[in-house]
């Protein structure tokens, strides 16, 4: 049989002298599969570059950034747990991470300023549009972590009326303090309620394999026949939920569009190239979960 791990799947690239160099800052960071993805773009496209896994502590985030930086880094992904750090260093804010509170892309400019991105909500968007779904009308997000927020940002951005629920109603309350215009549904009642919209959600980690409950499987009952029903979690591809509605024959959204989205933005600024989503990248993604 062949080998179709993801590394059996391109040709190792030569890293010169003057390679343009970018990776993923996370504690623990072993479980990103940002360096998979970005080094196959690189190979893609020939781009002499090199993205890499780096293991930061909470207690040196500051410093491993600036020592990147020193060392002349194109910038870096940020995840789990030092999004809020990095909104917290950023010298300068894009829109959405100014909203969301959170950076999870950091872009180290030539003139020393480090400017913060927030991408996971706009990747979200476009995950669905290249699903062939504009999300429009009401959305409601089940969760309030650090996904609903950039998520909810994003869509209200783009004009839609947003709710949350959560099973913290304090953490729902405050996502709704910082991001006005947010409802709030209680958790026990949003089975009910779903009538009222046009896009599902699910921004928690329920449903997710190792997760607090693989087999989370709401009742879609009430939904109405054209909502879209979306999960950004990717493990597994299809989630009990994303099952539920597609038996109801609903239009469904999978999660891993996002995680490949949301890395376009910071690929084009530190290595100057626009990267295609596609299949490949997707089976090549996938083939490593
Ligand atoms: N596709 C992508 O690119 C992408 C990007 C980012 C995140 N994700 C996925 O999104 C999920 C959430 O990530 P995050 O960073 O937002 O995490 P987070 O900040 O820790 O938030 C976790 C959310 O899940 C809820 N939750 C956890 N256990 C629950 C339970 N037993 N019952 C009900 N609700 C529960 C939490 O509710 P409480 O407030 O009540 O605890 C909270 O709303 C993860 O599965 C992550 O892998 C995917």
């Amino acid at each position: 049989m062949s080998d179709m791990t993801p590394q059996a799947l391109l040709p190792r690239q030569i890293i010169t002298g003057k390679a343009r160099l970018a990776g993923v800052l996370g504690w623990p960071v072993s479980h990103s599969r940002s360096p998979l993805l970005h080094n196959y773009w690189l190979a893609r496209y020939g781009i002499d570059g090199a993205y890499v896994p780096l293991p930061v502590a909470p207690a040196q985030f500051a410093e491993a950034v600036h020592g990147l930086q020193a060392a002349g880094f194109r910038g870096a992904n940020v995840t789990i747990p030092h999004k809020e750090a990095a909104y917290a260093l950023a010298t300068e804010l894009d829109h959405t991470a100014q909203r969301a509170g959170a950076v999870n892309t950091l872009i180290f400019e030539a003139n020393g300023a480090i400017r913060g991105l927030s991408t996971d909500g706009d990747g979200f968007v476009a995950s669905m549009e290249s699903a062939g779904h504009k999300p429009q009308g009401k959305a409601l997000l089940l969760g309030a972590g650090g996904a609903a927020r950039s998520v909810a940002a994003a869509l209200q951005d783009r004009g839609l009326h947003v709710a949350v629920t959560n099973r913290t109603d304090a953490r729902a309350h405050a996502l709704a303090e910082a991001l006005p215009g947010l409802d709030v549904v209680p958790w026990a009642m949003w089975e009910q309620q779903l009538g009222a919209y046009s896009l599902l959600v699910n921004t928690t980690s329920l449903g997710m394999e190792g997760g607090p409950d693989p087999m989370f499987r709401p009742s879609l009952h009430h939904a109405a026949p054209h909502l879209v029903v979306a999960d950004i979690v990717y493990v597994p591809r299809i989630t009990p939920l994303l099952a539920e509605a597609e038996q109801k024959g609903l239009k469904t959204v999978e999660g891993l569009g996002m995680l490949l989205h949301q890395a376009r933005l910071g690929f084009r600024e530190w290595f100057g190239q626009d990267p295609e989503v596609d299949a490949g990248l997707e089976a090549y993604v996938r083939a490593s979960l």
